[in-house]
């Protein structure tokens, strides 16, 4: 497993039909152990707030964190497409976004950044593509803006929310998103977007259509804090140890088990 995926490995994988299996990670340890497991996406999500730090929120996450916890898993990444989260503010503006996304890959060592946001975010990805940095953008429910919704919903049931979801999908793809992350939509909305979407797509809590999945790594080994999302399986529950669950993690979104009709929303 020594050969480095790119984004056009990525991509690739989208054009063969070969799943494309994504955990978060926040250490180097971690790393090691999910890069040998043939994770093929590792995103430093900005989820360690709450998991890591144990915060309410993503939002108090600040960018030095992100560039650290980057710098952390680059180190014990060997293989993965390294992806880092732009945290809540670090993007209000494109020449912000270029200043924070451009620390997250020289100080982090990331191939790319992941924000959160619509057609709102657009000039942001334009800018970030203009400067040759790989982007993921993120749909359906957005962590960043939990204050907004007043907590964390399925988003996308209401039939002119879903129709935006799938016009904010279009605008990013125009605009120069190279990914995109779907995440608590219906079933039937993900469907949608997928049959409008010429970039790899990857999921959580949004059915199995996706090109590949994504999860909070310490919810998928059962370690949290917080209530977990019916889209979680607890992987360290039928397994031996950490290195055999996430390896059954992996073969499971490869082999198109993980997730099952429970795991998602209609
Ligand atoms: O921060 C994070 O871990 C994420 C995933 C939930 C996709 O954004």
């Amino acid at each position: 497993m020594n050969n480095k995926l790119t984004l056009s490995s990525i991509r690739d994988m989208k054009a063969k039909g070969e799943r494309i299996a994504c955990l978060t990670a926040y250490d180097a340890g971690f790393a090691q152990i999910l890069d040998e497991a043939g994770v093929d996406i590792m995103l430093v999500g900005d989820s360690l707030g709450m998991v890591v730090q144990g915060k309410e929120s993503t939002l108090p996450v600040t960018v030095d964190e992100m560039v650290y916890h980057s710098r952390c898993v680059s180190a014990g990444n060997r293989r993965a497409f390294l992806l880092a989260d732009m945290p809540f503010m670090s993007y209000p503006t494109p020449e912000q976004a270029v200043s924070n996304a451009g620390r997250l890959m020289k100080e982090g060592a990331a191939h790319g950044v992941k924000l959160e946001g619509g057609r709102e975010v657009v000039p942001v990805v334009t800018r970030l593509a203009q400067a040759g940095i790989p982007v993921c953008a993120h749909l359906g429910l957005l962590p960043q803006s939990v204050n907004k919704y007043g907590g964390y919903r399925v988003q996308g049931r209401d039939p002119q929310q879903a129709q935006a979801i799938i016009e904010d999908a279009k605008a990013l793809q125009d605009a120069g998103a190279d990914i995109l992350v779907l995440e608590c939509i219906p079933r039937s909305l993900t469907e949608q977007i997928m049959a409008v979407a010429s970039i790899p797509v990857i999921g959580i809590g949004a059915g199995s259509s996706c090109d590949g999945q994504v999860l909070v790594l310490y919810d998928m080994l059962g370690i949290t804090q917080h209530k977990l999302p019916r889209f979680v399986h607890n992987f360290l529950e039928d397994s031996d140890s950490i290195p055999d669950a996430i390896s059954a993690y992996v073969n499971a979104v490869k082999q198109g088990t993980f997730p099952q009709q429970e795991h998602g929303y209609d």
